[in-house]
């Protein structure tokens, strides 16, 4: 057969538009469809056409509520089975063909005895369905820090998410050209349909798998419809794939949100930020500065994930891979975050919020006194009788809006620069109500780092499972590292020693704790806008002029050091979110003790030698 007939055939063999020219990938979708036996194909070109007509087959099958036009033009309301709420880190697999490889955070089996697991479940998977193919680019189309992926799934839901949360579409298989290298990622619901079989509104399965093959860098996604299981951009390919691309060719994937900070001199600044999931991320790259900061602008170029690498010039080039935001309903408000409320006024999708009865959608948080009557996400009647009764929730913790960044009034217009911005700062923060101070800065990298590979959080809705207890999570990546967390220390550690080397200005890096608790339980510090005065005191020191005081962890401001202009936050609720207790930071250390333990395989020296030093300025 000549080259011609070959990819004739094949775009038969697949449905695929004449436009699909990558031999490849016709070949793969075409082997796909014959394990997964759909009953149709259909090629997302990523189209508003498509998108609206996917929705309407979407309100059709009654996994849509169209929301009240008036109210919430072209919006829609997805409520999942209560089984399916969240990301499943206990079913999330990396299949490397060395245990260690993966490293003890990570759940590991060989790739062999993965696919044979694997194999039977997607026989015949997407029965009764259609198979959506979805081309993506993970960053602006053509960038150079960009890549591209396909996914593959029988959910209408993951194809119109994917439309919102990526480049989706044509402009993606553009790039690709016909023999580009692209990330395959599989996703089934695992809900094949028999003939004349009923489907519910949510389809999934009790069987889930989440697995990564960082070798051949592929990612299968079986029996869950939600968010980072089934959205394989995200978690899967930008964050597990992507770190150990990144580990491979010297640049970085990081669970980051990244904004734009300018001062009333107009001068820029770049901040990339690590935090735990459902810690804030959204509303910090979304923050207003507060009265007092007249001024200073804040902007968004992303809210979860950056992708940043080396530039000729030594400093660090960020983009945000993604095109939308997939973020936390519940506390969102008008104080708490204007402008994602302003995004979310139309053109959203939301996933297990409440509607209302004027067929709008309310959340936990979103108004002081909420309505008389809603239907909870659950479809049951709700009211503020019944929650005081039962406890019920309106709106499920976890759930979400889907909206694209161009929505975003604080949108940066350096968002979809194809070069990225350069970063002059990271931000690592977890959610603690005790021990770690408001703001520290790290002395020199290697004290960076070691704030950030120690960092711990207090677990969120996010993840299935249970909420509220603190645990580990080096670089908010626990979730997210594809590969051993030791080595992905040793990375940064490296790749700040290659800067430095290049005699590039670093970035400064810096550990953040907005949730520090009061004797009653209540969080001292005011948070969202306010941490515009800590934003400020790190670029005062990028440039090399704010005051601090050095103590056992690393620098932070005296109070006199921060700018109170426009709040009355006393001096005494400043110490109790600064202070540094000893006895507190003893079990502390012991606990990074326990976690160096556990990652004893390859953990760079630099970290307990760091500790060490923490440790001989503690007995000081
Ligand atoms: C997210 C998460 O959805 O971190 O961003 O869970
Ligand atoms: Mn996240």
């Amino acid at each position: 057969m000549n080259q011609p007939e070959t990819l004739a055939t094949l775009q038969a063999s697949v449905h695929a538009p004449a436009y699909v020219k990558h031999i490849r990938l016709l070949a793969w979708v075409r082997d796909m469809a014959a394990l997964m036996q759909p009953d149709a194909i259909q090629w997302c070109d990523g189209t508003d056409a498509e998108y609206n007509a996917l929705c309407d087959t979407l309100v059709k099958a009654g996994v849509f509520k169209k929301l009240n036009d008036a109210k919430r033009p072209n919006s829609f309301l997805a409520c999942s089975d209560p089984s399916d709420v969240a990301r499943v880190e206990d079913r999330t697999f990396i299949c490397c063909e060395k245990k260690e490889n993966a490293g003890p955070t990570n759940n590991w089996m060989a790739p062999a005895e993965m696919r044979a697991t694997l194999n039977p479940l997607f026989t015949g998977c997407m029965r009764g369905r259609t198979m959506y193919v979805v081309p993506f680019s993970m960053g602006p189309l053509g960038s150079p820090i960009a890549h591209i992926g396909v996914e593959l799934s029988d959910s209408a839901y993951v194809a119109v998410n994917m439309k919102i949360m990526t480049r989706m579409g044509k402009g993606a298989l553009d790039v690709l050209g016909t023999d580009g290298e692209f990330v395959p990622c599989v996703h089934t619901v695992g809900a094949p349909l028999s003939a004349g079989q009923k489907d519910v509104t949510w389809p999934c399965n009790k069987t889930k798998y989440i697995v990564h093959y960082p070798e051949t860098r592929e990612i299968w996604s079986y029996g869950s419809g939600y968010g980072g299981n089934a959205l394989l951009g995200k978690k899967c390919f930008a964050l597990r794939i992507a770190s150990n691309m990144g580990l491979r060719d010297g640049w970085l994937a990081e669970h980051m949100l990244i904004l734009g900070v300018t001062n009333p001199q107009g001068k820029k600044y770049h901040v990339a930020a690590a935090f735990p999931s459902a810690c804030g991320k959204t509303n910090f790259a979304m923050l207003i500065p507060p009265k007092g900061f007249e001024g200073w602008k804040v902007t968004t170029i992303g809210d979860d994930i950056a992708w940043i690498k080396p530039g000729k010039d030594g400093r660090l080039y960020a983009i945000n891979p993604e095109a939308g935001y997939f973020g936390v309903a519940p506390g969102t408000n008008e104080k708490s975050n204007l402008n994602c409320l302003t995004s979310i006024k139309r053109d959203t999708i939301f996933t297990n919020v409440a509607l209302t009865d004027d067929g709008d959608v309310w959340w936990e948080g979103l108004t002081d006194t909420p309505p008389a009557h809603l239907i909870d996400w659950q479809g049951k009647d709700w009211t503020p009788a019944i929650a005081k009764e039962t406890g019920a929730k309106a709106a499920h913790p976890n759930s979400r809006f889907t909206v694209a960044a161009t929505n975003n009034p604080a949108l940066d217009p350096e968002w979809d620069n194809p070069a990225g911005v350069a970063i002059d700062a990271f931000i690592f923060g977890g959610r603690r109500g005790t021990t770690i101070p408001l703001v520290t800065e790290a002395r020199d990298w290697t004290e960076g780092v070691y704030m950030a590979a120690t960092l711990g959080s207090e677990t969120t809705a996010a993840i299935a499972g249970q909420v509220g207890v603190v645990r580990r999570d080096p670089f908010a990546m626990i979730a997210f590292a594809g590969y051993n967390m030791s080595d992905y220390f040793a990375h940064w550690l490296k790749l700040g020693k290659k800067l430095a080397d290049s005699g590039a200005k670093l970035p400064k890096l810096f550990t953040v704790n907005w949730f520090r608790k009061d004797a009653d339980g209540k969080f001292v510090w005011p948070g969202f806008g306010d941490n515009m005065r800590v934003l400020a005191w790190m670029l005062e020191r990028v440039e090399g002029k704010g005051q601090g005081v050095e103590h056992a962890f690393g620098t932070t401001p005296r109070y006199g050091d921060l700018n109170w202009n426009g709040t009355d936050f006393s001096e005494a609720k400043y110490e109790s979110v600064t202070r540094m207790d000893r006895d507190e930071w003893t079990a502390e250390l012991k606990l990074h003790a326990d976690l160096f333990e556990q990652l004893k395989h390859n953990l760079p020296a630099e970290l307990p030698a760091t500790k060490a030093k923490i440790e001989a300025r503690l007995a000081a």
